[in-house]
């Protein structure tokens, strides 16, 4: 991408912001502190957005993303929220399955997502007009379809992906440009980065999903935190402006 288009993409994701925080306030970004989450990030704290910031903590990440949350205090000096799983239905999974079932089947799977993740999602989300995300669309086949505005009716509120358009380039060209800090983790061969022990290093020319939760099928490599089945409607595929 040409730098003026590039510099047309950040001002319209700038715009899109800028219009979350005025006309769907309150709003909230969930940040997993990955890279595309550091340049939203970067975006709504020096504009100085009234977007709050939280992260799901999950009880299983790496040393690496938790790192994140002391590096953005430094160099912004704002706290991310940590949002963190009932502590009884962590105990009361663990104790009937084990501390890695996950791996044993994707209904496993997606209960301890939905203890880690998707409850604590719903405290996070509870109360606000409208959420945002780091999703964009090139990261996936279940994302092929991301809108930048839906209507999240599962949480009953609109749902902004302001990145939907931006490639993966256009990202590190962001953080490289502007000095934003990153998980060093996507210096280690991890494009993309969750849990610890549902993520590995991709090899070269894989997809930059492959290393997320890599022993099941790409069609449910999705931790329910994004509902794709219908229950979201999409609204607009450009870029809103302010
Ligand atoms: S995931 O949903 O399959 O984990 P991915 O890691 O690509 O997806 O993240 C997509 C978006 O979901 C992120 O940009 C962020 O908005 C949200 N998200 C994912 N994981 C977390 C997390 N641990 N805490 C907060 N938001 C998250
Ligand atoms: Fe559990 Fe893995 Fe989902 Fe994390 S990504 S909540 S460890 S199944």
């Amino acid at each position: 991408m040409k730098q003026e288009d590039f510099n047309g993409l950040v001002a319209a994701t700038q715009a899109a912001l800028a219009r979350i925080a005025r006309d769907f306030s309150p709003a909230v970004f969930a940040s997993s502190l990955a890279a595309e989450d550091m340049v939203l990030t970067d975006l709504i704290l020096r504009a100085k957005l009234p977007i709050g910031i939280f992260t799901l903590e999950t009880g299983r990440l790496h040393q690496e993303t938790l790192s994140m949350l002391d590096r953005i205090k430094e160099t912004y000096g704002h706290d991310v929220a940590p949002y963190r799983p009932e502590p009884e239905a962590v105990e009361a999974y663990v104790r009937q399955n084990g501390l890695n079932a996950f791996y044993d089947s994707v209904d496993m799977r997606k209960e301890c997502c939905r203890i880690r993740k998707v409850e604590p999602l719903n405290r996070a989300l509870a109360g606000n007009k409208a959420w945002v995300t780091g999703q964009r669309r090139a990261q996936s086949t279940t994302r092929a379809a991301l809108d930048v505005e839906e209507h999240d009716e599962a949480h009953g509120m609109t749902k902004f992906n302001p990145l939907a358009d931006w490639s993966e380039e256009d990202v590190w060209h962001y953080i490289r440009s502007n000095n934003v800090p990153y998980n060093p983790l996507h210096d280690k061969g991890y494009p993309s980065i969750g849990c610890e022990p549902c993520t590995r290093a991709i090899q070269p020319g894989e997809d930059v999903r492959a290393g997320r939760w890599w022993w099941e099928n790409p069609e449910s490599r999705e931790c329910g935190l994004h509902v794709v089945d219908g229950k979201l409607i999409r609204i607009k595929s450009a870029l809103p402006t302010a």
